[in-house]
Order: C-alpha cells, then structure tokens, then sequence
C-alpha cells in the first residue's frame, strides 16, 4: 500500500475525491492532508474523513525541516498538491523529486505562473476571449508551473460562461482524471 500526502490551501474538493477514490481500492492511501490555510475548508473535510491534518506557517515551511522530517516519518511515497498556494521549499523539491504532482485548472503553459490560482485562472481565461480550458496534471521542480506534464484535459467555454460555470466544468475534469494519474504514477 503506497503512502499519498496532499497539501491544499482552500476547499479540498480534490482532496476529498482522491481519498475517497484510493479508500475504495488496495493500491494507496491518503496519510495526512498538509495546510497552510487555517480558515481553509479542507481543514474540516479532513475531519469527517478522519485524516491527520496538520496545519503549517511560513516559519514551518521555510525555515525548518519540520514539515520535510513529517513527511518522511510517515513514510509518504507521493505529495499530491490540490489546490496549494505557496512554492515548494527546496528541501522538500530535492527529497521527492519526480514524486510531487500538481493540477492546474487551466492548458499550461498559458494562464500559469504567480497569481494564477483557482477563479483568477478562469476570470481571465473568459476575459481574453477564449473558447477552451482544462486542466494539466504535471511534475512539479525548481520553477512553478513548469514541470514535466503529464496529462491534459480540454472543456469548452462557451459564450455566457461564467467563472463559476468554467470552474464547475474544469472540477468536474479533474475529479474524474487526478486520480487516476496519481494511480498511474504509483504503479
Ligand atoms: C482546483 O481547481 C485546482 O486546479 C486549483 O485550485 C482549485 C482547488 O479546488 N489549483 C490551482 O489553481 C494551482 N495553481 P479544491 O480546493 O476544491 O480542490
């Protein structure tokens, strides 16, 4: 049985799919949900589906190696990273290299980069007139949005869509393809 970590920022709605997915066979486990976000919805997801969360500050995460030494000491063989806001610290990187994997709600390697992070993705996707988005699964290293990618998705946006409407169609992508990719990565 292989050990998933997940980092999430916000809701967790990902975070959530991928557990109940990997609870249902024999190939992995979600261990631990890691955030930074002490208001963040996923904090009460992990509750009611009785995963250890543990909650972290930019001192934790960049100035020690206590979040690194967790990680290892629950053994974790993939960090999942589900809607996470802040960079990976370099200790972290080195250690997993390869075996970190990030979703974008959008086709990288447009609307990638700072700033570009769940609505703010498809408000200017639909600003610049665009008539399709998705979602890329991918490797995450040294430079953000970047990394190797392993999989994308395309949806339509059609006229009238709203962000609420594209984010809904690009969750419901990546409901049905992230864990499957993360399934796949640990084969
Ligand atoms: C997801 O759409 C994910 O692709 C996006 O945040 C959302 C989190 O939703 N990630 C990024 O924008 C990363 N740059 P969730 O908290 O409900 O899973």
């Amino acid at each position: 049985m292989k050990r998933i970590a997940i980092f999430a920022s916000g809701s967790g709605s990902n975070a959530e799919h991928i557990t109940d997915y990997f609870a249902k066979g024999n190939v992995a486990r979600v261990e631990v949900i890691y955030s930074n976000n002490p208001k963040a919805f996923v904090i009460q997801r992990a509750a009611r589906l009785n995963i250890p969360l543990v909650l972290f500050d930019r001192e934790k995460f960049y100035g020690e190696e206590t979040i690194l030494r967790d990680l290892q000491s629950r053994k974790i063989d993939l960090i999942v990273l589900a809607g996470f806001l802040w960079l990976i610290p370099g200790n972290i990187l080195k250690t997993f290299r390869d075996r970190i994997v990030n979703i974008h709600p959008a086709l990288l390697p447009a609307y990638g980069g700072k700033g570009m992070y769940g609505m703010a993705v498809h408000e200017a996707v639909i600003d610049a007139g665009e008539t399709e988005s998705g979602i890329t699964i991918h490797l995450i290293d040294e430079v953000y949005d970047k990394g190797k990618i392993l999989l994308q998705e395309k949806c339509p946006v059609l006229p009238g869509d709203t962000p609420d409407i594209l984010a809904e169609k690009v969750h419901r992508l990546e409901y049905e393809h992230f864990p499957k990719v993360i399934e796949k990565m640990l084969e």
